[in-house]
This record gives structure tokens, C-alpha cells and sequence, in this order.
């Protein structure tokens, strides 16, 4: 019998979010040091331990994979996964986050590997600043990647900005015409303080939502939908495209009480909220008991009851939360 995963609030979590590397080929300023140390490789997750927590998963009811990193493209072998988890049977979505980078070469073989959705960051259209935000990426490559995953004809691709006063905050228009042009999806995210940054002061390049949203209806008014993906965002139409216009507000809109997910990192520390430390360590599990499909179930339905009811970002603060975005899987 299927059981369904709930916690404390009664929230239902149908959405699992799986780290594949911490590793990227990008150092986006808000997401790592420029620095970063990245894990040895004997502390992360095998491709074939990530399969089975994500068969796991499913085996209790949920119904969405999203693969997030680092940069999931730049684990070794990771199609091999990607063609697994398309097999899976009672997976209904599989999902992929990734900087785009290397789409032009994968997006075809995603595509027919089963996965069904990607969203992509591009979090500027010039060139030089692009290369200043990601410190190592090449625009040219991203829109090369976007076209790529537009023309293998995914059913869902969501582009992702995060906006920040004084650096990007004055392209918010022309990315929506980039979404526009492309008719694919956008979200505009408010920047979370995960792991100490040194390029600027979150607090003092904080964008809100409704400053974002305010500069849009200026050209195009919007008006709000109950879509959602059970997450964080919330979306708005145009009245002349199909482009939907998110926003994740962490700061400004708190969605907590929505959430549906829960993430594993590469480490296999299975996170119950991304803006809180509580966690249970599977690999544990998965080291000492391999292929014991239900002491790792009971691992994940026990986990259920210390997931926190809310995040409480601050960031007038030192950031709380050490991690940095890269080995919380996003
Ligand atoms: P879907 O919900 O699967 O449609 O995608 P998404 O927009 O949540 O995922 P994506 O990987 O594109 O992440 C966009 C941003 O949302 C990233 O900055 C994530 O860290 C953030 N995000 C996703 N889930 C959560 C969450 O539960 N809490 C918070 N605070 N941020 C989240
Ligand atoms: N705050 C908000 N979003 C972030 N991302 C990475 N680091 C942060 C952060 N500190 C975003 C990336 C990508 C998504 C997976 O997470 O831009 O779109
Ligand atoms: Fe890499 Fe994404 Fe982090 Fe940028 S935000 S450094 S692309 S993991």
C-alpha cells in the first residue's frame, strides 16, 4: 500500500529535490565563495545510492524529482540517472535545475531520456556582466542552451533570475522580454542568505517581489493565477502571452505553509527546510544497509516529524545557515 508523506502541520510532501553534485562550473556571487572548497568524492552519494533514495520516495507517494546541484551536469555518468529515474514507475514529473551551460549538448538526450521539465538561471543578457555575476560563465553558451532546450520541445521550461539592486535590477524588463520572445516561463527570486558571501551585502542589494513586479506592470499588467507547483512561486499571466511571470519571495511573501518538499544533498543529509539545519543523515542508512528498501522508508517517514514549520531568513544578520546554495541543492 502506498503511504503518504506528511508532517506535523499536516503538509503533504509530494516533491523531492535531489541533489546530484555540489560541484558546478559556475561561482554565481550569490551562491558560493569564490573559493569553494568542493567535497571529497568519497563523502557524496553514489548515482546508484541517489537512485535508490529516489525509488525510495516514490515508493511513499511522491510524484516529482527535481535533480538540482551545484550543477547537475557536471556529475559524471549523470544521463545514466537521468535514464533510470525516467523508468521509474509512479514518477510522474522529473525535473532538472541547471545553469544551461552544457545544455546545447544535452538538451536532446534529456528530453529522451525521459525528463520533463527544465529551468534554467540566466540572471543577466550582457555579457560582461554575466561573466561578473557567474565569475566563469559564458552567456553565449547559456542562450545557445536555452535554444537547445526550446527546440528538444520540453512541456515545461522555466527561466530564473535573482535580482539584485545596483547590479541586475535594471534588466528586470528586458529579461521579461527574453521570456517573452522565447514563450517559456520566468521567475524572479529574492536572494536568500545561504552561507557567508563577500561580493556585496545582501541587505543593501535586496530586491523585493513587489519592487520587481511594480517595474513589469509598468509595461505589462499582470494578473495573479492559482497555478502552482506546490512551491514557492506565484504566478502571473500577461494579458498577451503565454509566458507566466513568477516570483519566490522568501523575504517578502512567506510560503511556508505550502511547502510540499523535502531536498537530499549530496551527502545524503536529507534537509527538511532549506532555511534550517534539521536533518537526517541517510547515507548512513544506505552504507550500512544497502539495498534495505524499507529501513531507508522508515529513515524518510521518521524524518517527517522534525520538519520545521517555517524558514526565518533575516538579512541584516550574519547568515544563519552556513551552507551555501550549492551543497543545499537549491
Ligand atoms: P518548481 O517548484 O519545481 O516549479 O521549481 P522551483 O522554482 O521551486 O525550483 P528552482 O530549482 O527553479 O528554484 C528556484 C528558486 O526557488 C531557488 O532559489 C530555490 O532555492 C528556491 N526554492 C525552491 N524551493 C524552495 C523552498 O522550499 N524554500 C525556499 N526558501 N526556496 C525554495
Ligand atoms: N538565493 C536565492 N537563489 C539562489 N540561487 C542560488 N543561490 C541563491 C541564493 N543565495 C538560485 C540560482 C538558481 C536556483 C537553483 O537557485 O540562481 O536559479
Ligand atoms: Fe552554479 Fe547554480 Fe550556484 Fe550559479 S547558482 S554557482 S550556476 S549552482
Amino acid at each position: 500500500a502506498q503511504q503518504i508523506l506528511a508532517d506535523r502541520f499536516g503538509r503533504q510532501v509530494n516533491y523531492l529535490r535531489l541533489s546530484v553534485t555540489d560541484r558546478c562550473d559556475f561561482r554565481c556571487v550569490y551562491c558560493m565563495a569564490e573559493d569553494m572548497q568542493f567535497l571529497p568524492r568519497k563523502q557524496i552519494l553514489t548515482l546508484e545510492q541517489l537512485y535508490d533514495v529516489a525509488a525510495a520516495f516514490v515508493g511513499l507517494g511522491v510524484k516529482k524529482i527535481r535533480l538540482t546541484g551545484g550543477e547537475p551536469l557536471v556529475r559524471n555518468n549523470v544521463m545514466s540517472l537521468v535514464e533510470r529515474l525516467g523508468q521509474l514507475p509512479g514518477l510522474e514529473q522529473l525535473h532538472l535545475t541547471t545553469n544551461g551551460a552544457q545544455l546545447d549538448k544535452y538538451a536532446a538526450p534529456l528530453k529522451a531520456a525521459g525528463l520533463s521539465g527544465i529551468n534554467i538561471s540566466i540572471d543577466s543578457l550582457h555579457q560582461q556582466r554575466f561573466k561578473d555575476l557567474t565569475r566563469t560563465g559564458d552567456l553565449h553558451k547559456v542562450l545557445r542552451g536555452i535554444d537547445a532546450a526550446i527546440e528538444a520541445g520540453f512541456s515545461r521550461i522555466k527561466l530564473n533570475a535573482v535580482i539584485m539592486k545596483n547590479r541586475n535590477d535594471d534588466e528586470i524588463l528586458d529579461l521579461v522580454d527574453f521570456a517573452r520572445n522565447r514563450g517559456v516561463d520566468i521567475s524572479f527570486i529574492e536572494e536568500m542568505p545561504l552561507g557567508q558571501i563577500t561580493e556585496h551585502d545582501r541587505a543593501l542589494s535586496f530586491c523585493s517581489s513587489d519592487d520587481i513586479r511594480g517595474v513589469i506592470e509598468q509595461h505589462y499588467p499582470l494578473t495573479p493565477t492559482t497555478e502552482t507547483s506546490g512551491g514557492p512561486s506565484r504566478y502571473y499571466r500577461m494579458a498577451d502571452s503565454n509566458s507566466r511571470i513568477g516570483f519566490i519571495s522568501p523575504h517578502s511573501h512567506n510560503f511556508c505553509h505550502l511547502c510540499n518538499r523535502v531536498r537530499l544533498t549530496v551527502e545524503g543529509r536529507l534537509l527538511l527546510c532549506l532555511g534550517n539545519e534539521h536533518s537526517v543523515d541517510l547515507k548512513a542508512v544506505l552504507d550500512q544497509h544497502p539495498g534495505d528498501s524499507e529501513r531507508l522508508q522508515q529513515a524518510i517517514i521518521d524524518a517527517m516529524h522534525i520538519k520545521p514549520e517555517r524558514h526565518h531568513f533575516d538579512l541584516s544578520d550574519e547568515p544563519q545557515i552556513v551552507r551555501f546554495m550549492n551543497t543545499t541543492g537549491g
